[in-house]
Protein backbone atom coordinates (compact mmCIF):
# COMPACT_ATOMS: atom_id res chain seq x y z
CA UNK A 1 0.00 0.00 0.00
CA UNK A 2 2.85 2.32 -1.21
CA UNK A 3 -0.18 5.38 -0.98
CA UNK A 4 -1.72 4.72 2.50
CA UNK A 5 -0.98 7.81 4.51
CA UNK A 6 -2.21 8.72 8.09
CA UNK A 7 -2.28 12.12 8.86
CA UNK A 8 -0.31 13.38 11.52
CA UNK A 9 0.37 16.50 13.82
CA UNK A 10 3.69 17.34 14.94
CA UNK A 11 5.36 20.01 16.89
CA UNK A 12 8.92 20.94 18.41
CA UNK A 13 12.32 19.53 17.91
CA UNK A 14 14.54 16.97 19.84
CA UNK A 15 14.19 12.94 20.32
CA UNK A 16 10.83 11.92 18.75
CA UNK A 17 7.96 11.02 20.63
CA UNK A 18 5.16 9.29 19.05
CA UNK A 19 2.12 9.21 21.16
CA UNK A 20 -0.66 6.76 19.79
CA UNK A 21 -4.52 7.53 20.55
CA UNK A 22 -7.00 4.80 21.94
CA UNK A 23 -10.49 3.78 20.37
CA UNK A 24 -12.54 5.35 19.31
CA UNK A 25 -10.65 8.93 19.74
CA UNK A 26 -8.23 10.66 17.57
CA UNK A 27 -5.20 12.47 18.13
CA UNK A 28 -7.34 15.12 19.21
CA UNK A 29 -7.21 13.47 22.68
CA UNK A 30 -3.39 14.31 23.19
CA UNK A 31 -4.39 17.94 23.39
CA UNK A 32 -3.18 18.70 26.47
CA UNK A 33 0.25 17.12 26.19
CA UNK A 34 0.82 19.39 22.43
CA UNK A 35 2.72 21.74 24.30
CA UNK A 36 4.18 19.96 27.44
CA UNK A 37 5.18 17.44 25.55
CA UNK A 38 7.15 19.16 22.80
CA UNK A 39 9.11 21.68 24.84
CA UNK A 40 12.18 19.18 24.84
CA UNK A 41 10.89 16.56 22.01
CA UNK A 42 9.34 15.98 18.94
CA UNK A 43 6.08 15.44 19.62
CA UNK A 44 4.24 13.48 16.57
CA UNK A 45 0.79 12.83 16.80
CA UNK A 46 -0.99 10.49 14.13
CA UNK A 47 -4.80 9.86 13.72
CA UNK A 48 -5.00 5.94 13.21
CA UNK A 49 -6.84 4.66 10.07
CA UNK A 50 -10.52 5.50 9.55
CA UNK A 51 -9.72 8.19 12.75
CA UNK A 52 -9.90 12.04 12.60
CA UNK A 53 -8.39 13.04 9.55
CA UNK A 54 -7.00 9.52 8.55
CA UNK A 55 -8.01 7.35 5.51
CA UNK A 56 -10.15 3.98 6.48
CA UNK A 57 -7.52 1.03 6.15
CA UNK A 58 -7.95 -1.68 3.76
CA UNK A 59 -6.43 -4.11 6.06
CA UNK A 60 -6.74 -3.46 9.95
CA UNK A 61 -4.56 -4.93 12.56
CA UNK A 62 -2.36 -3.73 14.86
CA UNK A 63 0.39 -4.94 13.28
CA UNK A 64 -0.62 -3.06 10.03
CA UNK A 65 -1.43 0.32 12.19
CA UNK A 66 1.98 0.20 13.69
CA UNK A 67 3.26 -0.31 10.50
CA UNK A 68 1.48 2.41 9.04
CA UNK A 69 2.36 5.05 12.38
CA UNK A 70 5.99 3.94 11.85
CA UNK A 71 6.39 5.10 7.99
CA UNK A 72 5.14 8.62 9.36
CA UNK A 73 9.09 8.64 10.25
CA UNK A 74 10.37 7.81 7.08
CA UNK A 75 7.99 10.52 5.70
CA UNK A 76 10.01 12.86 8.50
CA UNK A 77 13.13 11.14 7.43
CA UNK A 78 13.51 10.17 10.61
CA UNK A 79 16.43 7.17 11.26
CA UNK A 80 16.58 8.03 14.92
CA UNK A 81 15.20 5.46 17.13
CA UNK A 82 11.69 6.70 18.49
CA UNK A 83 9.97 6.66 21.76
CA UNK A 84 6.20 4.94 21.25
CA UNK A 85 3.68 6.03 23.35
CA UNK A 86 0.16 4.26 22.80
CA UNK A 87 -2.82 4.56 25.02
CA UNK A 88 -5.24 1.72 25.28
CA UNK A 89 -6.04 0.39 21.72
CA UNK A 90 -2.45 2.82 20.71
CA UNK A 91 -0.87 0.13 23.84
CA UNK A 92 -1.70 -2.62 21.97
CA UNK A 93 -0.28 -0.84 18.17
CA UNK A 94 2.91 0.31 20.52
CA UNK A 95 3.37 -3.66 21.98
CA UNK A 96 2.64 -4.88 18.05
CA UNK A 97 5.62 -2.44 17.09
CA UNK A 98 8.06 -3.99 19.92
CA UNK A 99 7.02 -7.04 18.86
CA UNK A 100 7.75 -6.53 14.97
CA UNK A 101 10.46 -3.66 15.12
CA UNK A 102 12.76 -3.21 18.17
CA UNK A 103 15.32 -1.92 16.29
CA UNK A 104 13.17 1.27 15.89
CA UNK A 105 12.22 1.71 19.54
CA UNK A 106 14.00 4.00 22.11
CA UNK A 107 11.57 3.76 24.92
CA UNK A 108 7.71 2.52 25.46
CA UNK A 109 4.61 4.19 27.40
CA UNK A 110 1.67 1.81 28.03
CA UNK A 111 -0.88 3.78 28.83
CA UNK A 112 -3.93 2.23 30.02
CA UNK A 113 -3.59 -0.69 28.48
CA UNK A 114 -3.06 -4.66 28.25
CA UNK A 115 -0.95 -6.84 26.63
CA UNK A 116 -3.32 -9.86 26.91
CA UNK A 117 -5.27 -11.05 23.69
CA UNK A 118 -9.09 -10.55 23.82
CA UNK A 119 -11.22 -13.81 25.47
CA UNK A 120 -13.29 -15.44 23.20
CA UNK A 121 -16.53 -13.92 25.10
CA UNK A 122 -14.64 -10.53 24.78
CA UNK A 123 -14.33 -11.05 20.54
CA UNK A 124 -17.61 -12.10 20.32
CA UNK A 125 -18.39 -8.83 22.11
CA UNK A 126 -16.65 -7.14 19.68
CA UNK A 127 -18.69 -8.94 16.54
CA UNK A 128 -21.77 -8.05 18.55
CA UNK A 129 -20.60 -4.38 18.55
CA UNK A 130 -19.70 -4.18 14.96
CA UNK A 131 -23.31 -5.65 14.33
CA UNK A 132 -24.73 -2.67 16.15
CA UNK A 133 -22.48 -0.06 14.60
CA UNK A 134 -23.39 -1.77 10.99
CA UNK A 135 -26.84 -1.09 11.76
CA UNK A 136 -26.92 2.01 13.99
CA UNK A 137 -23.68 4.03 13.27
CA UNK A 138 -20.76 4.82 15.33
CA UNK A 139 -22.43 6.83 17.88
CA UNK A 140 -24.24 3.38 19.32
CA UNK A 141 -20.51 2.87 20.65
CA UNK A 142 -19.40 6.03 21.77
CA UNK A 143 -23.03 5.74 23.76
CA UNK A 144 -22.04 2.88 25.51
CA UNK A 145 -18.43 3.65 26.38
CA UNK A 146 -19.17 7.33 27.71
CA UNK A 147 -20.13 6.20 30.85
CA UNK A 148 -16.96 3.81 31.76
CA UNK A 149 -14.63 6.37 30.39
CA UNK A 150 -14.04 8.85 33.08
CA UNK A 151 -13.58 9.17 36.88
CA UNK A 152 -16.39 9.71 38.57
CA UNK A 153 -14.66 13.40 39.86
CA UNK A 154 -14.02 14.29 36.45
CA UNK A 155 -17.71 13.88 35.55
CA UNK A 156 -18.46 15.99 38.00
CA UNK A 157 -15.41 18.63 38.53
CA UNK A 158 -14.48 18.79 34.38
CA UNK A 159 -17.07 19.24 32.43
CA UNK A 160 -15.14 20.76 29.93
CA UNK A 161 -13.00 17.77 30.01
CA UNK A 162 -16.38 15.13 29.34
CA UNK A 163 -17.67 17.70 26.96
CA UNK A 164 -14.39 17.42 24.38
CA UNK A 165 -14.22 13.90 24.96
CA UNK A 166 -17.36 13.38 23.76
CA UNK A 167 -16.74 15.80 21.09
CA UNK A 168 -13.88 13.51 19.83
CA UNK A 169 -15.82 10.46 20.01
CA UNK A 170 -18.32 11.96 17.84
CA UNK A 171 -16.18 12.31 15.11
CA UNK A 172 -15.47 8.31 14.69
CA UNK A 173 -16.95 7.13 11.80
CA UNK A 174 -18.17 3.78 11.29
CA UNK A 175 -15.60 2.71 8.81
CA UNK A 176 -13.32 3.59 11.33
CA UNK A 177 -15.15 2.18 14.52
CA UNK A 178 -15.48 -1.60 12.20
CA UNK A 179 -12.02 -1.04 11.71
CA UNK A 180 -10.81 -0.61 14.78
CA UNK A 181 -12.59 -3.29 16.37
CA UNK A 182 -11.51 -6.20 13.98
CA UNK A 183 -7.68 -5.02 14.78
CA UNK A 184 -8.67 -5.23 18.38
CA UNK A 185 -10.59 -8.51 18.21
CA UNK A 186 -7.66 -10.49 16.24
CA UNK A 187 -4.88 -9.16 17.88
CA UNK A 188 -2.18 -11.84 19.74
CA UNK A 189 -1.08 -11.84 23.09
CA UNK A 190 1.89 -10.15 23.63
CA UNK A 191 2.30 -11.42 27.17
CA UNK A 192 4.64 -13.62 26.25
CA UNK A 193 6.76 -11.25 24.50
CA UNK A 194 6.57 -9.11 27.52
CA UNK A 195 9.86 -10.27 28.65
CA UNK A 196 11.59 -9.48 25.37
CA UNK A 197 11.32 -6.17 25.81
CA UNK A 198 14.49 -4.23 26.67
CA UNK A 199 14.07 -0.59 26.03
CA UNK A 200 13.17 2.13 29.59
CA UNK A 201 9.37 1.50 29.58
CA UNK A 202 6.99 3.79 31.15
CA UNK A 203 3.75 2.31 31.96
CA UNK A 204 0.64 4.44 33.14
CA UNK A 205 -2.80 3.94 34.50
CA UNK A 206 -5.72 5.61 36.02
CA UNK A 207 -6.58 4.35 39.55
CA UNK A 208 -9.72 4.70 38.77
CA UNK A 209 -9.94 3.36 35.12
CA UNK A 210 -12.78 1.16 34.93
CA UNK A 211 -12.17 -0.35 31.33
CA UNK A 212 -9.02 -1.85 31.69
CA UNK A 213 -7.77 -2.87 35.54
CA UNK A 214 -5.06 -1.23 36.91
CA UNK A 215 -4.16 -5.21 37.65
CA UNK A 216 -3.22 -4.93 33.85
CA UNK A 217 -0.39 -2.44 34.26
CA UNK A 218 0.87 -4.47 36.95
CA UNK A 219 1.09 -7.05 34.95
CA UNK A 220 3.54 -5.60 32.12
CA UNK A 221 5.50 -4.03 35.22
CA UNK A 222 6.51 -7.71 36.53
CA UNK A 223 7.55 -8.71 33.18
CA UNK A 224 9.18 -5.90 31.68
CA UNK A 225 12.90 -5.73 32.86
CA UNK A 226 13.12 -2.27 32.76
CA UNK A 227 9.96 -0.90 33.89
CA UNK A 228 8.40 1.61 36.02
CA UNK A 229 4.66 2.11 37.11
CA UNK A 230 2.80 4.66 37.81
CA UNK A 231 -1.19 4.50 39.10
CA UNK A 232 -2.76 8.20 38.61
CA UNK A 233 -5.46 9.08 41.43
CA UNK A 234 -8.38 10.97 40.38
CA UNK A 235 -8.21 9.22 36.53
CA UNK A 236 -9.88 6.82 35.11
CA UNK A 237 -9.75 5.45 31.45
CA UNK A 238 -8.03 8.71 29.79
CA UNK A 239 -5.02 10.21 32.72
CA UNK A 240 -3.80 12.87 29.62
CA UNK A 241 -7.06 14.33 29.72
CA UNK A 242 -7.97 13.66 33.19
CA UNK A 243 -5.24 14.59 35.22
CA UNK A 244 -2.94 16.36 32.31
CA UNK A 245 -0.41 18.46 34.73
CA UNK A 246 0.34 14.90 36.36
CA UNK A 247 0.26 13.13 33.44
CA UNK A 248 2.95 15.24 31.92
CA UNK A 249 4.84 15.74 34.86
CA UNK A 250 5.17 11.84 34.88
CA UNK A 251 6.08 11.52 31.10
CA UNK A 252 8.53 13.91 31.16
CA UNK A 253 10.59 13.18 34.11
CA UNK A 254 10.36 9.58 32.65
CA UNK A 255 11.96 11.09 29.05
CA UNK A 256 14.51 13.39 30.62
CA UNK A 257 15.82 10.33 32.09
CA UNK A 258 15.98 8.24 29.49
C1 LIG B 1 -9.57 1.78 23.97
O1 LIG B 1 -9.79 2.63 24.85
O2 LIG B 1 -8.71 1.93 23.10
C2 LIG B 1 -10.47 0.55 23.95
O3 LIG B 1 -11.55 0.73 24.81
C3 LIG B 1 -9.72 -0.66 24.34
C4 LIG B 1 -10.52 -1.92 24.16
O4 LIG B 1 -11.72 -1.86 23.83
O5 LIG B 1 -9.95 -3.00 24.34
Amino acid sequence: MPDFKLHYEQRGTGRPLLLIHGFPFSGRMWRAQLEALSANNQLIIPDLPGFGKSPVSPAPSVEQFATDCLAILEDLHISEKVTLGGLSMGGYIALAAARLFPERLAGLLLLSTRAGADSAEGKAGRDATMAKVREGGPSVVAGGMYPKLLAPATYNDQPAVASELKSVMEDATAEGVIGGLTAMRDRQDSVPHLKNITVPTLIVHGQEDAVIPPSEAQVMADAIADSQLHLVANAGHLPPMEQPAEFNRIVSEFLRKM
